[in-house]
């Protein structure tokens, strides 16, 4: 489904990312981990076409996204719940959904519904100004308003971040129901552990370079990965 192909990305004179490739297959949840500043944030913002690489290819569907921009990307199924969910502050719950669904002029009743199955929260809090929910509920906020756009791949950044364990577990069970409804997952994460457990496959990030790769399972018992990411 997306193939990203030795890609360099750069700010300005800084190399963040130095020639790095994977892919994730149709119906999988993929998993990128790594320390702060190992450049995972800047993988998930140039493949979704807010940044763009100084060289190397990627592919969505069979079609050359490398230098799409990003505000197309959600039309061809893929989104972003971005690092720091980044909802509109002063806008309610539904107007933010809304939002979700730009691409298409008035979104059925069907997708609200859809969303609400998902975190009956947001429905009690339907008119609620989004600036006043708590930390958990801006995420399934930010996470409901990605579904509105129907993505075929859906990449979140860092979804766990500052959440209370109770509310990670809820989190990452809310994943799985996506994908369990088939959507594809690209999942940015600090939390190694739970990003391990959900997912097919993951790739390790290191100082903008891939150091390891493989399955959730291999990674999670590889004494490597134990020491550096799940604390012994
Ligand atoms: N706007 C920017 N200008 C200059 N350098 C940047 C910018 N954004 C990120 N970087 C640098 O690029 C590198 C990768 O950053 P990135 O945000 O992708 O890391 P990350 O893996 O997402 O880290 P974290 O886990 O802390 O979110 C870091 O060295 C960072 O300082
Ligand atoms: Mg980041």
């Amino acid at each position: 489904m997306l193939t990203v192909e030795n890609i360099h990305v750069y700010y300005g004179a800084i190399h963040a990312i130095k020639g790095i490739s994977f892919q994730v297959n149709e119906g999988e949840i993929v998993a990128l981990i790594g320390a702060n500043g190992a450049g995972k944030s800047t993988t998930l913002k140039t493949v979704s076409g807010i940044m763009h690489p100084r060289s190397g290819k990627i592919t969505f569907l069979d079609e050359d996204i490398t230098r799409t921009d990003g505000y197309k990307l959600p039309a061809k199924g893929l989104a972003q719940v971005p690092e720091g969910r980044r909802i509109f502050l002063q806008m309610t719950v539904m107007e933010n959904l809304e939002m979700g669904a730009y691409i298409r002029k008035k979104p059925p009743q069907s997708d609200f519904d859809n969303v609400f199955t998902h975190f009956p929260r947001l429905k009690e809090r339907r008119s609620q100004i989004a600036g006043t929910l708590s930390g958990g509920e801006q995420q399934m906020l930010a996470m409901g308003r990605a579904l509105m756009s129907h993505p075929k791949l859906l990449m979140l950044d860092e979804p766990s971040m500052g959440l209370a364990p109770i509310l990670v577990e809820e989190i990452f069970n809310i994943i799985q129901e996506f994908h369990a409804a088939g959507t594809t997952i690209l999942l940015v994460e600090q939390n190694a552990e739970m990003a391990l457990q959900v997912a097919d496959r993951a790739y390790v990030l290191e100082s903008g370079t891939i150091a390891l790769s493989g399955t959730g399972k291999e990674l999670a018992q590889s004494d490597e990965i134990k020491k550096a990411y799940l604390g012994g």
